[in-house]
Protein backbone atom coordinates (compact mmCIF):
# COMPACT_ATOMS: atom_id res chain seq x y z
CA UNK A 1 0.00 0.00 0.00
CA UNK A 2 2.53 2.49 -1.01
CA UNK A 3 1.93 5.13 -3.53
CA UNK A 4 4.60 8.27 -3.81
CA UNK A 5 3.73 11.38 -3.01
CA UNK A 6 6.51 14.24 -1.86
CA UNK A 7 5.61 16.58 1.57
CA UNK A 8 2.66 15.18 1.94
CA UNK A 9 1.03 13.89 4.48
CA UNK A 10 -2.59 11.82 3.74
CA UNK A 11 -4.88 10.30 5.66
CA UNK A 12 -7.80 8.33 4.54
CA UNK A 13 -10.70 6.71 6.66
CA UNK A 14 -10.67 2.87 4.99
CA UNK A 15 -14.30 2.30 4.41
CA UNK A 16 -16.16 1.54 0.98
CA UNK A 17 -17.42 3.52 -1.73
CA UNK A 18 -17.68 6.94 0.06
CA UNK A 19 -15.85 10.52 -0.20
CA UNK A 20 -12.59 9.04 1.85
CA UNK A 21 -13.30 11.35 5.09
CA UNK A 22 -10.23 12.72 6.12
CA UNK A 23 -8.35 13.73 9.57
CA UNK A 24 -5.77 15.98 9.62
CA UNK A 25 -2.82 15.26 11.71
CA UNK A 26 -2.06 17.49 14.41
CA UNK A 27 1.59 18.58 13.44
CA UNK A 28 3.52 19.49 9.87
CA UNK A 29 2.00 20.68 6.90
CA UNK A 30 -1.66 18.88 6.22
CA UNK A 31 -2.25 17.94 3.17
CA UNK A 32 -5.19 15.89 2.35
CA UNK A 33 -5.43 13.33 -0.36
CA UNK A 34 -7.94 10.81 -1.06
CA UNK A 35 -5.63 8.12 -0.68
CA UNK A 36 -7.62 5.47 -0.57
CA UNK A 37 -11.74 4.66 -0.50
CA UNK A 38 -13.42 6.44 -2.94
CA UNK A 39 -15.59 4.52 -5.87
CA UNK A 40 -18.18 7.25 -6.72
CA UNK A 41 -19.65 5.05 -9.68
CA UNK A 42 -20.58 2.08 -6.89
CA UNK A 43 -22.63 4.16 -4.56
CA UNK A 44 -25.92 3.70 -5.13
CA UNK A 45 -28.93 5.67 -3.84
CA UNK A 46 -30.76 4.25 -1.16
CA UNK A 47 -34.43 4.19 -0.02
CA UNK A 48 -34.14 5.07 4.17
CA UNK A 49 -34.87 1.78 5.30
CA UNK A 50 -37.80 0.88 7.62
CA UNK A 51 -35.51 -0.29 9.96
CA UNK A 52 -35.69 1.66 13.46
CA UNK A 53 -32.17 2.44 14.37
CA UNK A 54 -31.53 3.36 18.51
CA UNK A 55 -28.86 5.71 18.46
CA UNK A 56 -26.95 5.90 22.13
CA UNK A 57 -24.70 8.76 22.36
CA UNK A 58 -22.94 8.25 26.03
CA UNK A 59 -20.12 10.45 27.34
CA UNK A 60 -16.97 9.75 28.94
CA UNK A 61 -18.29 10.35 32.05
CA UNK A 62 -21.03 7.92 31.48
CA UNK A 63 -18.67 5.35 30.18
CA UNK A 64 -16.14 5.55 33.57
CA UNK A 65 -19.19 4.48 35.99
CA UNK A 66 -18.65 0.92 35.30
CA UNK A 67 -15.94 0.40 33.28
CA UNK A 68 -12.92 -0.55 34.18
CA UNK A 69 -11.01 -0.09 30.74
CA UNK A 70 -9.10 -2.67 31.32
CA UNK A 71 -10.12 -5.98 29.42
CA UNK A 72 -13.31 -8.36 28.20
CA UNK A 73 -13.00 -11.91 27.94
CA UNK A 74 -13.92 -13.43 25.02
CA UNK A 75 -16.98 -16.52 24.35
CA UNK A 76 -16.65 -19.58 22.71
CA UNK A 77 -19.35 -21.17 22.10
CA UNK A 78 -19.40 -25.14 23.04
CA UNK A 79 -18.83 -27.17 19.83
CA UNK A 80 -17.31 -25.20 18.08
CA UNK A 81 -14.25 -25.22 16.12
CA UNK A 82 -11.48 -23.29 17.81
CA UNK A 83 -8.05 -22.75 15.19
CA UNK A 84 -5.28 -22.91 17.04
CA UNK A 85 -3.16 -21.35 14.20
CA UNK A 86 -1.92 -17.88 14.90
CA UNK A 87 0.98 -18.27 12.62
CA UNK A 88 3.51 -15.38 12.74
CA UNK A 89 5.94 -14.35 10.04
CA UNK A 90 3.54 -13.72 6.85
CA UNK A 91 4.36 -9.86 5.75
CA UNK A 92 0.99 -9.01 3.47
CA UNK A 93 -2.44 -9.85 3.86
CA UNK A 94 -3.66 -13.19 2.33
CA UNK A 95 -6.85 -14.69 1.81
CA UNK A 96 -8.15 -16.77 4.74
CA UNK A 97 -11.77 -18.06 5.15
CA UNK A 98 -12.50 -20.34 8.02
CA UNK A 99 -15.77 -20.77 10.39
CA UNK A 100 -13.51 -21.58 12.89
CA UNK A 101 -13.00 -19.53 16.13
CA UNK A 102 -12.29 -16.68 16.31
CA UNK A 103 -12.92 -16.33 12.04
CA UNK A 104 -16.23 -17.16 12.97
CA UNK A 105 -16.90 -14.47 15.05
CA UNK A 106 -15.43 -11.42 12.35
CA UNK A 107 -17.05 -10.63 9.56
CA UNK A 108 -18.32 -8.01 6.92
CA UNK A 109 -20.97 -5.25 7.71
CA UNK A 110 -22.77 -4.40 4.14
CA UNK A 111 -25.63 -1.03 4.03
CA UNK A 112 -27.87 -0.96 1.01
CA UNK A 113 -25.98 1.99 0.04
CA UNK A 114 -23.27 0.42 -0.99
CA UNK A 115 -20.78 1.25 1.63
CA UNK A 116 -18.94 -1.23 3.05
CA UNK A 117 -16.42 -2.19 6.54
CA UNK A 118 -15.50 -4.77 8.67
CA UNK A 119 -16.06 -6.11 12.35
CA UNK A 120 -16.10 -8.68 14.90
CA UNK A 121 -18.52 -9.62 17.51
CA UNK A 122 -17.82 -8.56 20.92
CA UNK A 123 -20.79 -9.71 22.68
CA UNK A 124 -23.70 -12.10 21.86
CA UNK A 125 -25.47 -9.31 19.78
CA UNK A 126 -22.52 -6.32 19.80
CA UNK A 127 -20.32 -5.49 17.02
CA UNK A 128 -17.52 -3.32 17.39
CA UNK A 129 -15.74 -1.68 14.02
CA UNK A 130 -15.08 2.02 13.39
CA UNK A 131 -17.37 5.09 13.94
CA UNK A 132 -16.81 6.30 10.59
CA UNK A 133 -18.63 3.13 9.15
CA UNK A 134 -21.56 4.18 10.46
CA UNK A 135 -24.60 4.92 8.36
CA UNK A 136 -27.42 6.88 9.03
CA UNK A 137 -31.03 5.53 7.41
CA UNK A 138 -29.61 3.44 5.46
CA UNK A 139 -30.57 -0.51 6.31
CA UNK A 140 -26.87 -2.48 7.00
CA UNK A 141 -26.05 -5.95 7.92
CA UNK A 142 -23.37 -7.69 9.50
CA UNK A 143 -22.39 -10.87 8.22
CA UNK A 144 -19.88 -13.08 10.69
CA UNK A 145 -17.35 -15.47 8.68
CA UNK A 146 -18.87 -13.83 5.54
CA UNK A 147 -16.93 -14.72 2.08
CA UNK A 148 -18.28 -14.68 -1.28
CA UNK A 149 -21.99 -14.52 -0.44
CA UNK A 150 -21.75 -17.68 1.74
CA UNK A 151 -22.21 -16.89 5.35
CA UNK A 152 -21.85 -18.36 9.08
CA UNK A 153 -24.75 -16.01 10.53
CA UNK A 154 -26.54 -12.67 9.40
CA UNK A 155 -28.07 -10.05 11.29
CA UNK A 156 -29.73 -6.53 10.99
CA UNK A 157 -27.93 -3.59 12.63
CA UNK A 158 -30.57 -1.74 14.82
CA UNK A 159 -28.58 -0.06 17.50
CA UNK A 160 -25.60 1.86 17.78
CA UNK A 161 -23.53 3.04 20.73
CA UNK A 162 -21.06 5.77 20.65
CA UNK A 163 -19.12 8.66 22.02
CA UNK A 164 -19.98 12.17 22.21
CA UNK A 165 -16.17 13.24 20.97
CA UNK A 166 -15.40 14.16 17.89
CA UNK A 167 -13.51 13.57 15.29
CA UNK A 168 -10.98 15.34 13.65
CA UNK A 169 -7.29 14.68 15.53
CA UNK A 170 -5.59 11.90 17.03
CA UNK A 171 -8.44 11.61 19.66
CA UNK A 172 -10.82 11.64 16.84
CA UNK A 173 -9.15 8.62 15.51
CA UNK A 174 -8.73 6.88 19.16
CA UNK A 175 -12.45 7.46 19.63
CA UNK A 176 -13.02 6.22 15.96
CA UNK A 177 -15.45 2.94 17.12
CA UNK A 178 -18.98 2.32 17.44
CA UNK A 179 -20.85 -0.74 19.29
CA UNK A 180 -23.60 -1.60 16.85
CA UNK A 181 -26.53 -3.96 18.20
CA UNK A 182 -27.88 -6.71 16.20
CA UNK A 183 -31.22 -7.99 15.76
CA UNK A 184 -29.97 -11.21 16.62
CA UNK A 185 -28.36 -13.07 19.26
CA UNK A 186 -25.73 -14.60 16.52
CA UNK A 187 -22.79 -14.26 18.96
CA UNK A 188 -23.74 -17.10 20.95
CA UNK A 189 -23.19 -19.20 17.69
CA UNK A 190 -19.81 -17.48 16.49
CA UNK A 191 -19.05 -16.92 19.75
CA UNK A 192 -17.41 -13.30 20.32
CA UNK A 193 -13.80 -11.34 20.77
CA UNK A 194 -12.70 -10.34 24.32
CA UNK A 195 -11.19 -6.31 24.07
CA UNK A 196 -8.84 -4.90 25.65
CA UNK A 197 -6.66 -1.54 26.43
CA UNK A 198 -3.76 -1.01 24.08
CA UNK A 199 -0.36 -0.97 26.23
CA UNK A 200 2.65 1.10 26.31
CA UNK A 201 5.16 -1.98 26.69
CA UNK A 202 4.27 -3.25 23.36
CA UNK A 203 5.93 -0.75 21.17
CA UNK A 204 7.82 -1.83 18.67
CA UNK A 205 6.64 -5.34 18.82
CA UNK A 206 5.01 -7.37 16.46
CA UNK A 207 2.67 -10.56 16.89
CA UNK A 208 -0.74 -8.86 16.17
CA UNK A 209 -3.82 -10.52 13.75
CA UNK A 210 -5.66 -8.10 11.54
CA UNK A 211 -8.93 -9.54 9.36
CA UNK A 212 -10.46 -7.11 6.81
CA UNK A 213 -12.71 -7.19 3.78
CA UNK A 214 -10.65 -5.23 1.31
CA UNK A 215 -11.65 -3.54 -1.75
CA UNK A 216 -8.54 -3.82 -3.93
CA UNK A 217 -8.46 -7.65 -2.53
CA UNK A 218 -11.23 -9.94 -3.25
CA UNK A 219 -14.26 -6.92 -3.92
CA UNK A 220 -15.37 -6.76 -0.09
CA UNK A 221 -16.53 -10.21 -0.68
CA UNK A 222 -13.57 -11.97 0.73
CA UNK A 223 -11.68 -11.91 4.57
CA UNK A 224 -8.40 -11.14 4.26
CA UNK A 225 -5.91 -11.88 7.06
CA UNK A 226 -2.62 -10.30 8.02
CA UNK A 227 0.18 -11.95 10.68
CA UNK A 228 2.34 -10.43 13.00
CA UNK A 229 1.28 -7.11 12.57
CA UNK A 230 3.87 -4.22 14.70
CA UNK A 231 2.58 -1.71 17.42
CA UNK A 232 4.82 0.91 15.30
CA UNK A 233 7.04 3.31 17.08
CA UNK A 234 5.16 6.49 16.29
CA UNK A 235 3.91 8.71 19.16
CA UNK A 236 0.29 7.77 20.70
CA UNK A 237 -0.79 11.60 20.27
CA UNK A 238 -4.11 12.02 21.30
CA UNK A 239 -2.89 12.30 25.45
CA UNK A 240 -0.29 9.66 25.43
CA UNK A 241 -2.97 6.50 26.09
CA UNK A 242 -3.54 6.16 21.79
CA UNK A 243 -4.34 6.13 19.44
CA UNK A 244 -1.86 3.50 18.49
CA UNK A 245 -0.76 3.00 15.22
CA UNK A 246 0.64 -0.42 13.04
CA UNK A 247 2.36 -1.12 9.95
CA UNK A 248 -0.11 -3.18 8.39
CA UNK A 249 -1.06 -3.00 4.57
CA UNK A 250 -4.93 -1.88 4.42
CA UNK A 251 -7.00 -0.49 1.77
CA UNK A 252 -10.87 0.59 1.77
CA UNK A 253 -13.65 -1.76 3.25
CA UNK A 254 -10.79 -3.05 6.21
CA UNK A 255 -12.33 -0.07 8.19
CA UNK A 256 -13.77 -1.56 11.24
CA UNK A 257 -11.81 -4.58 11.48
CA UNK A 258 -10.31 -5.83 14.50
CA UNK A 259 -6.60 -5.74 15.42
CA UNK A 260 -6.06 -8.79 18.12
CA UNK A 261 -3.62 -9.52 20.21
CA UNK A 262 -3.37 -13.84 21.33
CA UNK A 263 -3.31 -14.33 25.06
CA UNK A 264 -3.17 -18.37 25.94
CA UNK A 265 -4.86 -18.91 22.52
CA UNK A 266 -7.38 -16.04 22.88
CA UNK A 267 -7.76 -13.11 21.00
CA UNK A 268 -8.33 -9.67 22.40
CA UNK A 269 -9.07 -6.97 20.38
CA UNK A 270 -6.82 -3.62 20.59
CA UNK A 271 -8.74 -1.66 17.96
CA UNK A 272 -10.78 -0.92 15.19
CA UNK A 273 -8.87 0.21 11.79
CA UNK A 274 -9.93 3.81 11.18
CA UNK A 275 -7.43 5.52 9.50
CA UNK A 276 -4.55 5.30 7.18
CA UNK A 277 -1.53 7.77 6.69
CA UNK A 278 1.23 8.20 3.99
CA UNK A 279 4.52 10.56 4.39
CA UNK A 280 6.24 9.31 1.63
CA UNK A 281 6.91 6.18 1.34
CA UNK A 282 6.00 5.56 4.60
CA UNK A 283 2.27 3.99 5.33
CA UNK A 284 0.67 3.62 8.61
CA UNK A 285 -2.53 3.35 10.52
CA UNK A 286 -4.36 4.31 13.08
CA UNK A 287 -6.91 2.53 15.48
CA UNK A 288 -9.98 3.86 17.38
CA UNK A 289 -8.88 1.84 20.75
CA UNK A 290 -8.08 2.37 24.63
CA UNK A 291 -10.06 2.84 28.02
CA UNK A 292 -13.11 4.35 25.93
CA UNK A 293 -13.18 1.36 23.62
CA UNK A 294 -13.14 -1.33 26.30
CA UNK A 295 -15.84 0.87 28.20
CA UNK A 296 -18.13 1.42 25.28
CA UNK A 297 -18.32 -2.48 25.02
CA UNK A 298 -19.15 -3.07 28.47
CA UNK A 299 -21.66 -0.48 28.56
CA UNK A 300 -23.18 -1.73 25.42
CA UNK A 301 -23.30 -5.61 26.77
CA UNK A 302 -25.14 -3.88 29.69
CA UNK A 303 -27.29 -1.55 27.90
CA UNK A 304 -28.24 -4.31 25.55
CA UNK A 305 -28.28 -6.90 27.80
CA UNK A 306 -27.94 -10.54 27.14
CA UNK A 307 -29.20 -13.11 29.66
CA UNK A 308 -29.23 -16.95 28.84
CA UNK A 309 -30.88 -19.49 31.06
CA UNK A 310 -30.19 -17.12 34.13
CA UNK A 311 -26.96 -15.94 33.04
CA UNK A 312 -26.00 -12.24 32.03
CA UNK A 313 -23.90 -12.82 28.48
CA UNK A 314 -20.74 -10.38 29.83
CA UNK A 315 -19.09 -8.68 30.11
CA UNK A 316 -16.91 -10.84 32.14
CA UNK A 317 -15.64 -14.02 31.75
CA UNK A 318 -18.10 -16.55 30.00
CA UNK A 319 -16.07 -18.64 28.07
CA UNK A 320 -17.50 -21.88 29.02
CA UNK A 321 -15.19 -24.66 30.69
C1 LIG B 1 -23.64 -0.05 36.16
O1 LIG B 1 -23.81 -1.40 36.54
C2 LIG B 1 -25.05 -1.68 37.16
C3 LIG B 1 -25.02 -3.12 37.62
O2 LIG B 1 -24.75 -4.00 36.55
C4 LIG B 1 -26.18 -1.41 36.19
O3 LIG B 1 -27.42 -1.66 36.78
C5 LIG B 1 -26.10 0.04 35.74
O4 LIG B 1 -27.06 0.27 34.75
C6 LIG B 1 -24.72 0.36 35.19
N1 LIG B 1 -24.64 1.77 34.89
C7 LIG B 1 -24.10 2.20 33.77
C8 LIG B 1 -24.11 3.67 33.57
O5 LIG B 1 -23.64 1.44 32.94
C1 LIG C 1 6.75 -6.29 11.39
O1 LIG C 1 8.13 -5.95 11.46
C2 LIG C 1 8.98 -6.99 10.99
C3 LIG C 1 10.41 -6.56 11.29
O2 LIG C 1 10.65 -5.28 10.75
C4 LIG C 1 8.72 -7.20 9.51
O3 LIG C 1 9.53 -8.26 9.03
C5 LIG C 1 7.26 -7.55 9.30
O4 LIG C 1 6.98 -7.63 7.94
C6 LIG C 1 6.35 -6.51 9.94
N1 LIG C 1 4.97 -6.95 9.86
C7 LIG C 1 4.10 -6.48 8.96
C8 LIG C 1 2.72 -7.05 9.03
O5 LIG C 1 4.38 -5.65 8.12
C1 LIG D 1 -28.30 -20.63 37.58
O1 LIG D 1 -28.59 -21.92 37.09
C2 LIG D 1 -27.71 -22.93 37.54
C3 LIG D 1 -28.05 -24.22 36.86
O2 LIG D 1 -29.12 -24.09 36.00
C4 LIG D 1 -27.79 -23.05 39.05
O3 LIG D 1 -26.87 -24.02 39.49
C5 LIG D 1 -27.46 -21.72 39.67
O4 LIG D 1 -27.67 -21.78 41.06
C6 LIG D 1 -28.35 -20.62 39.11
N1 LIG D 1 -27.89 -19.34 39.60
C7 LIG D 1 -28.73 -18.44 40.05
C8 LIG D 1 -28.11 -17.16 40.55
O5 LIG D 1 -29.93 -18.57 40.09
Amino acid sequence: MHKSSVLAVASAFLFSTAPAATIPRNDGDVLIDDLVGYEASAARISKISSTDVEEVIVTEEQLRVNGTGQRLEPFIPEGLAVDKRFINGEDDRYYYSSYAYPWSAIGRIAYENGIRCSGAMVGPRHVLTASHCRQSGVKGTFTPGYDSGVALAQATIDGYLTLTSGEGSACGVRNDFVIFSLDDVIGLKTGYLGVKKNDKAYIGKGGFTHVGYPGDLGNYQKPYRIDNVNITTREWNCDGTGPFYTDADVAAGQSGGPLFETIDGLPYIWGALSTSYQYMDEVWNGWGSGENMVDAVSFALNYWKVIVGNETMGPGPVVPS
